[in-house]
């Protein structure tokens, strides 16, 4: 397998873990519904509990409409009381991992600024980030604050 692994970003989960988060959002974004961009994603989210949550994209003929697989899996692991999480892997069928939007970087940070983002194709190919590394400097609830 490809691994891009850059220095200073240690693997926080365990093989296994990673091995899971992998299937999982693999599985996920076979379910993806996107008949308009035939971009299919799967997110899998790893919980400080050790629990995993997944996403799949759902577009919608009222393109605004469409939710990314990223916010679906935060959206399905907050329902079941998860709050902290360690591991976001996002699978895609393109050809090179592809890093999360910007508007789902924001709603990940919103729980875990520091969380490792995996990016994963099928055929292997992964890249890893920090999630402060993709959004640095993110409107928080602190900014709130600031009036
Ligand atoms: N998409 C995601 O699910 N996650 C991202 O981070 C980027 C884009 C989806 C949205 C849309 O359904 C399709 O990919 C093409 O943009």
């Amino acid at each position: 397998m490809a691994v891009e692994q850059r220095p200073g970003i240690d693997l926080p989960g365990e093989e296994r873990n990673l091995t899971l988060l992998r299937e999982r959002a693999l599985a996920a974004m076979e379910r993806a519904y996107a008949p308009y961009s035939k971009f299919r994603v799967g997110a899998a989210l790893l919980a400080s509990d050790g629990s995993i949550s997944e996403g799949c994209n759902v577009e919608n003929a009222a393109s605004p409409s469409g939710l990314c697989a990223e916010r679906a899996a935060v959206a399905a692991a907050v329902a079941r009381g998860n709050r902290s999480f360690d591991i976001v892997l996002i699978a895609t069928e393109a050809e090179e991992p592809t890093p999360p939007c910007g508007v789902c970087r924001q709603v990940l940070h919103e729980f875990s600024p520091h969380m490792l983002v995996i990016a994963a194709t099928r055929d292997g190919r992964e890249a890893r980030w920090t999630l402060d590394e993709l959004l640095p400097k993110a409107f928080t609830a602190q900014s709130l604050d600031r009036r």
